[in-house]
């Protein structure tokens, strides 16, 4: 699980992420929202271990980010936002090498590769440079890379911005399937992704926690969306 305690970063002046405390368990898909420039970003890469936080700890399954990095990141998949780095790589080069880095070897190696190649439908561009590669394909590649070693934990960074609609419906087919077991942070513009994935949602706001809704608090606002809907729908065909 993840366990964020009462950090912050800052960025010279700007205090980008404010006190924020909020877990995650196992099984749960969080989804992460707020308005650009919210946080979003910065607390999730402080939960990945590539910025250190100003104050505050994060721990992923009892290790703390900092202090345990490699323990950490070892049992954690990260998506950043945007490309992957390496552009010039293949992305057959680039999977090949974060399986070396992860440590896959022989079938198991073979197996992950082709999984993630199939889930994603990287096979017609496997062997073009991440570069030339389209924004949707360039994400999926991204994603493929978090989830090559199967992580317990996954931390996605608007996995499905820049992807066609069939392709969103594909990846969030496939984080409806990894979910079991496993603990997830997607952060999202999109309310129909909460609704499609997250079983609770946090929103935060100028760096700080404004709102943490569990599944009920979630399935009566889309009541109400849906009532409100219907209601204004209705009057539209009427009036
Ligand atoms: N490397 C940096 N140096 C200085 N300021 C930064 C840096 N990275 C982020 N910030 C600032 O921190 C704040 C939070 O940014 P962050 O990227 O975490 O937001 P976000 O919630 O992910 O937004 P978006 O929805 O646009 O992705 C913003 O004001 C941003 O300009
Ligand atoms: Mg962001």
């Amino acid at each position: 699980m993840i366990e964020v305690s009462n950090l912050s970063r800052r960025y010279g002046a700007l205090t980008a992420v404010d006190d924020l405390s909020f877990r995650v368990q196992p099984g749960e898909v969080l989804g992460f929202l707020g308005p650009n420039g919210a946080g979003k970003s910065t607390t999730m890469r402080v939960i990945a271990g590539f910025i250190a936080p100003s104050a505050g700890s994060v721990t992923v399954c009892g290790h703390d980010v900092q202090r345990e990095p490699i323990a950490a990141r070892r049992i954690m998949g990260y998506l950043p936002e945007g490309a992957p780095s390496y552009g010039e790589m293949s992305a057959a080069a680039f999977l090949g090498f974060i399986a070396d880095l992860r440590g896959l070897r022989g079938e198991r190696r073979r197996s992950r590769l082709d999984h993630v190649v199939e889930r994603l439908q990287l096979g017609p561009v496997l062997d073009q440079s991440i570069d030339t590669l389209s924004k949707g394909f360039r994400r999926r590649v991204g994603l493929a890379q978090a989830i090559l070693h199967d992580p317990e934990v996954l931390v996605l960074d608007e996995p499905t911005d820049g992807l066609d609609p069939n392709q969103k419906h594909e990846v969030r087919a496939l984080i409806n399937e990894m979910r079991e077991g496993k603990t997830i942070i997607v952060s999202t513009h999109i309310l129909e992704e909460v609704d499609a994935v997250c079983s609770r949602a946090i929103i935060i706001g100028a760096g700080r926690l404004l709102a943490d809704l569990d599944g009920a608090a979630l399935a009566q606002l889309r009541g109400r969306l849906d009532s409100e809907f219907r209601r204004i729908t209705q009057e539209a065909s009427h009036g």
